[in-house]
């Protein structure tokens, strides 16, 4: 399986602009992860500082206990190995056929026999959608195709971690599909941990398991997608459906204050996009169930709406699995004793305490209405505070 990656308090400037500070966040292993945002917020600067190729001047990034930024270069010599990167262009050799292009790692670094390249350089394009491509110069070929090329390019050294530079720009929204169904039935194929980078918000509604924002040198935020796509919190609310009316002014002067946070309030969190599947006759993901119990475990600690969108999401053998009765047509699934034995009993320490937690019926009183709309546990924090927690801190601020 894909392995994980620990990026804890990242900073990167050039000179004296700053593109990100204090960016941590977590890929767990062998799940698919977005980082949203906006043109020109860092996503490609955060990319190539993952592999290596730029230095951050503060943070870490931990990848199999090596600390990237810091290590020796033979040392980052043998991590690069883990990654596979798709470029935002698909950076393939104009003048080489796509056979070639795919081969073109394998050539460089290994020592494989022609034939043994050929093998491998073949599966993978079956893999991405591109057999019979072989003979193809780049310069004949669709966008979307050129993607895939890059992609299986990235895939050729085998790789733990997968990279994806803005998988759609450049495509229509059906190449962009066909492309996000490739990256899907990849991971399901070989459980790598992927980041994809995007400006796109469908492809981040639909395509990873967890979901990060990057904005204004922040990451605003970054978790399973259950929780952002159900989240109240009115930045999130706008990342998230496009809304040219919320926090997120158009420029860096256009700032928020706790009026506007308040009346953001009033909107309403749409239903939660189902996620895209993998193509029949592919391996199920595990990535899908590592997550809905990591989902599971954080559930009584976010908003009551919240809750009940997530839940009716499962399907009755997960309800059952994880304590709740099925839901009757139209209503939220009502907590019941966990029937025994489950079906697929979970790991005793992995969320055997989730019926215990919830149960009784989370949020019994009528909540408090928080000013921004958030979860009654959250209502004690002030909005300033709460407003600096998604937007970071100021310059100086501690
Ligand atoms: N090598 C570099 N040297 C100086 N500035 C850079 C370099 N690479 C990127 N930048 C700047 O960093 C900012 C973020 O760039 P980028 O990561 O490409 O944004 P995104 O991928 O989110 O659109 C831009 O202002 C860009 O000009
Ligand atoms: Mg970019």
């Amino acid at each position: 399986m894909g392995v994980e990656v620990v990026v804890d308090g990242l900073s990167k400037s050039f000179g004296a602009q700053t593109i990100w500070r204090d960016v941590t966040l977590t890929l767990p292993p062998g799940e698919i992860s977005v980082l949203l945002g906006p043109s020109g917020t860092g996503k490609s600067v955060f990319l190539k500082s993952l592999v290596g190729l730029l230095k951050p001047e503060r943070g870490k990034i931990v990848i199999n206990g090596v600390d990237i930024c810091t290590c020796p270069e033979r040392e980052l010599y043998e991590v690069r190995k883990l990654f596979g990167v798709l470029f935002q262009d698909g950076a393939l050799f104009g003048s080489m056929n796509l056979f070639d292009n795919i081969a073109f790692p394998l050539r460089e670094h290994t020592r494989k026999s022609e034939s043994e390249i050929r093998r491998i350089v073949l599966e993978k394009m079956e893999m991405v959608g591109l057999i019979g491509a072989e003979e193809k110069l780049p310069g004949e070929i669709s966008g979307g195709m050129r993607k895939r090329a890059g992609l299986a390019r990235a895939l050729v050294l085998d790789p733990e971690i997968i990279l994806v530079d803005e998988p759609d720009s450049g495509l229509d929204p059906v190449r962009t599909v066909l492309l996000n169904q490739v990256i899907v039935d990849l991971n399901a194929q070989i459980d790598a941990t992927i980041l994809i980078v995007t400006h796109d918000i469908n492809t981040a509604r639909t395509v990873p398991d967890n979901i990060g924002m990057l904005y204004r040198r922040n990451l605003v935020m970054f978790g399973p997608r259950e929780v952002l796509l159900t989240s109240p919190e009115p930045v999130v609310v706008q990342f998230l459906n496009g809304r040219p009316d919320g926090p997120i002014g158009m420029t860096e002067e256009k700032d928020t204050g706790a009026d506007e946070l308040a009346r953001l309030s009033e909107i309403s969190v749409p239903p939660m996009m189902p996620q895209l599947d993998v193509t029949p006759g592919m391996p199920e993901r595990t990535a899908v169930r590592r997550r809905k119990e990591r989902v599971l475990r954080q559930l009584r600690s976010l908003a009551p709406s919240a809750q009940q969108e997530i839940l009716k999401t499962l399907t009755p053998e997960e309800l059952a699995l994880y304590g709740f009765s099925a839901p009757a047509t139209g209503a939220w699934p009502q907590q019941t004793e966990p029937i025994a034995p489950t079906p697929a009993p979970l790991p005793q320490d992995e969320v055997a305490d989730v019926p215990q937690q919830v149960r009784p019926t989370p949020y019994p009183r009528e909540p408090e209405a928080p000013p921004w709309g958030g979860a009654p546990e959250q209502t004690a924090e002030p909005v300033e505070s709460s407003r600096r927690r998604w937007f970071g801190r100021k310059r100086g601020e501690q």
